[in-house]
């Protein structure tokens, strides 16, 4: 059975503006972005060839892979270059006070 938790996994000031912030959750890998008043947590892996999307930029809410410049949606991981490729996976992120939460899964024993 899988529960999601919020947990803390980084600060508003560690995330530059419209870049991205590569975090290890035990075995998750993560790419954080801020986008104004905003943040977004995808999966640091390009479904294509496996890049880390947290080297990658930001352009019009979009994550721009740093290999092969597919694009991806920072609200809910669609690739925009090619519709019918896998998105890339998204969790729930949200601030709470100057904190990064984030919604990840765990297994529950
Ligand atoms: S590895 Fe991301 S587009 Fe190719």
């Amino acid at each position: 059975m899988t529960e999601a938790l919020w947990t803390k996994i980084a600060t508003l000031a560690d995330i530059p503006d419209d870049e991205g912030l590569e975090v290890q959750i035990g075995q998750v890998e993560l790419a954080l972005f801020r986008v104004g008043e905003k943040v977004y947590c995808v999966e640091n892996s390009c479904p294509h060839r496996g890049a880390s999307l947290a080297e990658g930029r930001v352009q019009e809410g979009e994550v721009i892979c740093p290999w092969h410049g597919w694009r991806f949606s920072l609200e809910n991981g669609a690739c925009s270059s090619l519709p019918s490729s896998e998105p890339v996976a998204c969790f729930q992120a949200r601030i709470e006070n100057e904190d990064v939460l984030v919604q990840i899964p765990h297994q529950k024993q």
